[in-house]
């Protein structure tokens, strides 16, 4: 089974989510580690609750970013990670990291990329006045919010909507979805070509057809094309 980290810097919903489904035996991985680059991140209140070894790399506590992302490496060496999943982790990572793990780290953003990149995605497509806005799973690559798209799903935002209530949106359509990413992963689902990402079936044949699966409704429109991407 493979063993994964989930990274954090503050409330954690997104890791619970994780949790959650993890306990109710969806995700075939072990969640090994959490790690945090805020000591007072409520999120490691909620790992030590679960029972998940957590460790805090606190950039503070280094001269560079590099420096902490070396540091991680190795613990994430020593607990035998594989992959890697980052919840609301507000850092950075390096190309140095990145490197490391090549399409083995996954990331969600609130908002539907390539659009309201950055930290402030919900406030951002709010303010811009857009009439749906969402959620995206995506890997994680050298430049931010930019590697291929695993899942999207999208959220109206209607004119009742105050900023609190489309967060309260977005983030119900996280908790949903990411852990359904997380899951797929650890089957090893995830077929990545250039920046398409189809997902296999159980079988790991990627078939949009031929998946009984609720996530072949994730596979890319663009079935015709399965034959020349494998
Ligand atoms: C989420 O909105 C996620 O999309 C973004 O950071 C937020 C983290 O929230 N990357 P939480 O810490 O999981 O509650």
């Amino acid at each position: 089974m493979q063993k994964y980290a989930v990274f954090i810097s503050g409330n954690g919903s997104n890791l619970q989510a994780i949790i959650d489904s993890q306990n109710k035996g969806e995700i075939k991985a072990e969640l090994a580690l959490v790690i945090s680059s805020n000591p007072k991140a409520f999120g490691l209140k909620r790992a030590e609750k679960a029972g998940i070894k957590f460790l805090v790399f606190d950039p503070d506590n280094y001269t560079n970013r590099q420096s902490v992302d070396r540091d991680i490496i190795i613990v994430l060496k020593e607990y035998k990670i594989d992959f890697i999943v980052l919840a609301g982790y507000m850092r950075l990572l390096t190309p140095y990291f990145i490197k490391h793990y090549p399409n083995k780290i996954i990331n969600v953003h609130p908002s539907l990329l390539p659009s309201f990149k950055g930290a402030s995605g919900i406030k951002d497509a709010f303010t811009y006045g857009v009439k749906q806005t969402g959620v995206t799973v995506h890997f994680v690559n050298e430049k931010m919010d930019n590697g291929p798209i695993i899942m999207q799903d999208t959220v109206k935002i209607n004119e009742e909507d105050t900023l609190e209530t489309l967060e309260e949106k977005i983030h119900r359509v996280e908790h949903r979805i990411y852990p359904q990413a997380v899951a797929l992963f650890a089957e090893d689902r995830l077929k990545v070509k250039g920046r398409c990402v189809m997902v296999a079936d159980k079988s790991g044949k990627v078939d949009a057809k031929a998946s009984a699966d609720p996530a072949k409704t994730y596979v890319p429109a663009r079935t015709m094309k399965l034959k020349d991407l494998l």
